[in-house]
Formats: structure tokens, sequence, C-alpha cells
């Protein structure tokens, strides 16, 4: 069984970084399989995926259709931008979008798949145009679709065209029935991650010197966001916690990662959170680490990681890669995020966006280290048993091979 993926990023974001662990998944469960990849935009998925053995080609979307998007419309975002262009971009969009769908369905074609598995809501459409009839379609779906009007109603026109969804949780996969009815039918895939790379034991980065802060003196406590820019990502939640700390509290917060995805105004630049920071008055208890490819080295140097999502979270990849790294976690817990825990066993999790409760536990957890190492272990171990990858291979051949046999 050939199976093509449709990526609408060359960047490595949250469901990228899911298709890497599900490309290496199957190459491990199923080395026959030939894997191909076609990403819209060039970057680090190219080169990782072409490592793992996909055949990658890049059918880069042109300008126009690279920074149109809706993610700040609905309630994953903040009122900071009304899209009023929104439709003016997508109606100036039309004919490179006409050009590119020629484009993507003759590298379809060329790939002579048995599949199409599409990891994003570009490519979902753009996967419905473009693919052959005969070919079967299959969306992964990392985020809520309802708070998108506009790729809830391009979803619900394409759904006929759809053989099954993939979920990345409960949460996502219940709001996918709501908004598209009965069919196609949705199953929830929860992500995993490389344990032999987010494991307890290995390297740290040296946080301090990447942020250009003096060395954290013995004794001090490091808490960090690791986190997309994105608004919803709760960096603004975080700063203010930090704020209600008191100042002979031996915490030093990080603030681990950097703007990604193209779709403009949905995401902070790092000015902006400078700003913040010194507006509530953390400036100089708070590093900024800038983009850190090295995640687990990151986390590792942590002893707390923040999930501070203000929305609730489709899944929360960072919460599953802090746990397997033995972190004592605290998480915001609505959506995704709440299935993938144990509060008080393995996390501790707070209202989104609720900076007080969140400064609570901060203060807890960094008077007490017992209690770090105790969710920290208790995390590690829950990791091994949700978040392996071989599962993913296991929970998704049956449902390719169902897909392509009914088509
Ligand atoms: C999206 C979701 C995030 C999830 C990731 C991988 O980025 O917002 O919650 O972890 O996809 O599925």
């Amino acid at each position: 069984m050939k199976i093509l993926f449709l990526n609408p990023a060359g960047l490595i974001g949250g469901a990228e970084r899911v298709l890497l662990d599900v490309i290496a998944s199957l190459r491990a469960a199923r080395p026959d399989w030939p894997l191909a990849l076609i990403a819209a935009a060039d970057g680090d998925l190219v080169g990782a995926a072409r490592a793992l053995g996909a055949e990658v080609s890049v059918v880069a979307f042109p300008r126009s259709l690279a920074v149109v998007g809706d993610a700040g419309v609905g309630g994953t975002a903040l009122s900071y931008r009304w899209p009023l262009g929104l439709a003016g971009r997508l109606a100036a969009a039309a004919p490179a979008v006409a050009l590119y769908r020629r484009r993507l369905r003759s590298a379809i074609a060329a790939a002579t798949p048995d599949l199409v598995h599409t990891n994003g809501f570009k490519m979902h459409v753009l996967g419905a145009w473009a693919a052959p009839r005969e070919i079967p379609l299959l969306w992964h779906i990392h985020d809520f679709v309802s708070t998108r009007p506009l790729m809830s109603r391009l979803l619900r026109a394409h759904a006929r065209r759809c053989a099954a969804i993939i979920a990345n949780s409960h949460s996502v996969a219940d709001d996918v029935r709501a908004v598209l009815g009965r069919r196609p039918p949705v199953f929830t895939v929860y992500n995993a991650i490389d344990l032999a790379k987010f494991a307890p034991a290995g390297a740290l980065l040296d946080l301090d010197a990447l942020a250009g802060m003096p060395p954290l003196g013995a004794g001090g406590v490091r808490v960090g966001i690791v986190a997309t820019m994105a608004r919803w990502k709760g960096h603004e939640t975080f700063l203010r916690a930090l704020a209600m700390l008191p100042a002979a509290a031996p915490v030093r917060g990080y603030v681990i990662g950097g703007p990604r995805y193209e779709t403009a105004g949905s995401q902070y630049t790092g000015a902006e959170l400078r700003a913040l920071a010194m507006k509530v008055g953390v400036a100089e208890r708070v590093g900024f680490t800038g983009f850190v490819s090295a995640v687990a080295p990151a986390m590792r140097a942590l002893d707390i990681v923040v999930h501070a999502s203000t929305e609730p979270e489709p899944f929360g990849l960072v919460i599953a890669e802090a746990m397997a790294c033995g972190r004592a976690v605290i998480a915001s817990a609505a959506g995704g995020a709440a299935e993938i825990i144990e509060d008080g066993i393995d996390a501790l999790t707070h209202r989104p966006g609720d900076a007080s409760a969140l400064a609570r536990l901060i203060a807890q957890l960094a008077g007490d280290a017992a209690l770090r190492q105790r969710l920290g272990h208790a995390a590690a171990l829950a990791s091994a048993r949700r978040f392996a990858r071989p599962r993913l291979a296991a929970d998704l051949a049956p449902i390719y091979c169902a897909v392509v046999e009914r088509s």
C-alpha cells in the first residue's frame, strides 16, 4: 500500500512532528509500504521526512495561499484581529489557488498512491479538490474545527470526498462530529512521541546562556513555557502568573520558542512578549531563548514545564513530551490536554487563562522538590503507556486498509 501525505507547511510544528512520527512508525511496522510526502513549502520537514525514507517533493503554495487562514477568527484566538480582509484575501488568491490545484493534481497523480492522508486544513480542502476521484482521502485533524467558521464551511462542503477522519483526541473527534455529522467516520488516534528522544536522561540545554542571562544560582527553580508564539498558547497567562510570585521566590521563568507558521497575525512577536514582561514587572526574572530545535534537552533543563493554553488544547504535544522527559508538568486542563493527564498523579492542572491558579501551582511546586520528583516519575511511566510510537502504526494501518478496501 502506498500512502501519500499532503502537508500545508514545510516547517516543523506540532502537526508536522506527529506526521514525522507517523512516518517513522509506519516505516518500522510496514517496511514494504512506500511512503511519500508533498509539502507546500520547503523547510526542515522535507529533510526530516526524507531521512525517514519517505519520497518527498515540494509543491509550493503561492504566497497568497500561504498567508491566508482563519485561525484568528474564532475561539482559538483573542479578539486582537478581526479579519475584515479575509474574504478579500481569499478572493484575491482564487486564480493562484486554481493554478495550484492543477499542479497538486499532477503531483498526486505522478506519485500513484493508494491513499492520500492530508495533515492540515488547507490540504484537507486542496486534497479534496486535487486528488483523483478513485484515490481515497483521509483527513488527519489536529485542531478544533468549530472555532474556524470558514474551515467549518469548507470541510462540510467537501466531507463527501473524505473516506475517514483521524482526530488527535476525543475532544477534537466530538468537535468534528458536531460540525460534520455522522459521515465520514471519525477515529481518535492519540499522538505519540519518540520516547528514545524524549526521556528523563540525556543532554541538557544551557537555557541561561541561550537567553543571555547569568547562570541561575544553586537552589533556583527553572519554570518554562515551551510553545509556538500563537496567541492562544498562553504566554500572557504565564508572564502574569510569574508576576504574582513573591519577589523572593527562587524562580526563573523561560519563554522557549518563536513564531513559526506563516498565517498572518495569529502570533506574538518576541518583541511584543518582552514588552509584556516589562509591563507586568517580570523582565528580570524571565529569559527568552527564541526558537529551539532541541526540545527534549530544553525540557530536561527545566524543573517545571508549564502548558498554559487559554483555549481548549486539541491534544498538547508539549505535555506528552515534557511528561516523557520526567518533568513536573502544569497543564491547562481543557480539550485533549485534559484527556492525556491524570490530575494530581502525573501532572497538576489549572483552568485555562487562570493566572492566579497557575501562580499558586508554580509556587507550590517550586517549594516542594519531592512533589516535583513524584509527578515527574509518574509522568515518565504514564508516557511509556500512552505515547509510545509503535501505537501509531498499529492504530492507523487497519484504518488505511479498511478505507482502501472499501474504495
Ligand atoms: C495542533 C494542536 C495541538 C496538537 C498538535 C499535534 O498543533 O493545536 O494541540 O498537539 O496539533 O496533534
